[in-house]
């Protein structure tokens, strides 16, 4: 299992979810009544840890056994369940929130959030969160060209706005807000090229593992032979839309 192989060094690596988007979030679900958040593609569930004060009932959703065992140890109030988003084996109408972040590009999107709808409430709110990078400068870029290509795919990994807002309104949902969030991380060199190599980028991207792993050499190249400090900065964007469903209104 892709994510099975990097659930511990994922922790470590990866950029947190920007503040105000959580802010934005727990804003948003202040009108929920009984509230059961579930994270579907969660990992270490960090977002659903941060709505741990605000629910009733969390529940943690993974493909990968190793990232729900991640989760049992780091959120113990979490009920965690192995399957995937576009089958869960919950009932229909038992979540007021479902969060995917940065998840659904993972999944077929439509099947994704169909079964959102199904196990939705009356009242709940689906959030999804796609991250992608900056098209800006940022510290890689001006040492490693080579890095727009792989910016470039990432870019396309998610659905875009118009592709989630029409595959939303065929799974019966309408888009009820949307923001976007611009974080900046600073990683340690290592970290960087770790974190681009370990994630499953290649498959999930649908380009050929071995013109990745070339892409990520020439950037860990490039970075060593021109960065004095171990400081890379890299700016993602956040976009964040918050979906209800057309018969809650
Ligand atoms: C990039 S991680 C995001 C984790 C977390 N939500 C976050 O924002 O840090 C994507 C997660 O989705 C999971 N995943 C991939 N395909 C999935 C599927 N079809 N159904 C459920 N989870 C899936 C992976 O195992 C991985 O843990």
């Amino acid at each position: 299992m892709e994510f099975d192989d990097i659930a511990d060094s994922y922790v470590s690596q990866r950029a947190r979810i920007p503040r105000d988007l959580v802010q934005w979030l727990l804003k948003a679900i202040e009108k929920l009544h009984s509230r059961t958040v579930a994270e579907v593609g969660c990992g270490p569930a960090y977002i659903l840890q941060d709505f741990s004060n605000h629910a009733a009932k969390l529940i943690a959703i993974d493909v990968s056994y190793e990232m729900l065992a991640l989760v049992s140890h780091r959120l113990k109030t979490a009920l965690t369940i192995q399957a995937r988003g576009e089958a869960l084996p919950l009932k229909d109408q038992s979540a007021d929130l479902i969060v995917f972040c940065r998840s659904i590009h993972l999944m077929d999107h439509h099947l994704a959030l169909r079964e959102a709808v199904r196990i939705s409430s009356k009242a709940a709110l689906i959030s999804v969160i796609t991250e992608a990078p900056n098209e800006g400068k940022y510290t890689a870029a001006e040492f490693c060209p080579e890095i727009s290509d792989l910016r470039a795919v990432s870019r396309r990994a998610y659905p875009t706005k118009p592709q989630l807002q029409e595959a939303a309104e065929q799974a019966g949902l309408t888009l009820a807000s949307f923001r976007s969030f611009e974080v900046t991380s600073t990683y340690t060199i290592t970290d960087y090229v770790n974190y681009h190599l370990l994630r499953p980028f290649s498959y999930s991207f649908g380009v050929s593992p071995t013109i990745w792993e070339n892409l990520v050499s020439k950037l860990n190249f490039a970075l060593r032979e021109n960065l004095d400090t171990d400081g890379v900065t890299d700016r993602f964007i956040y976009n964040s839309y918050i979906l209800t469903s057309r018969t809650s209104n």
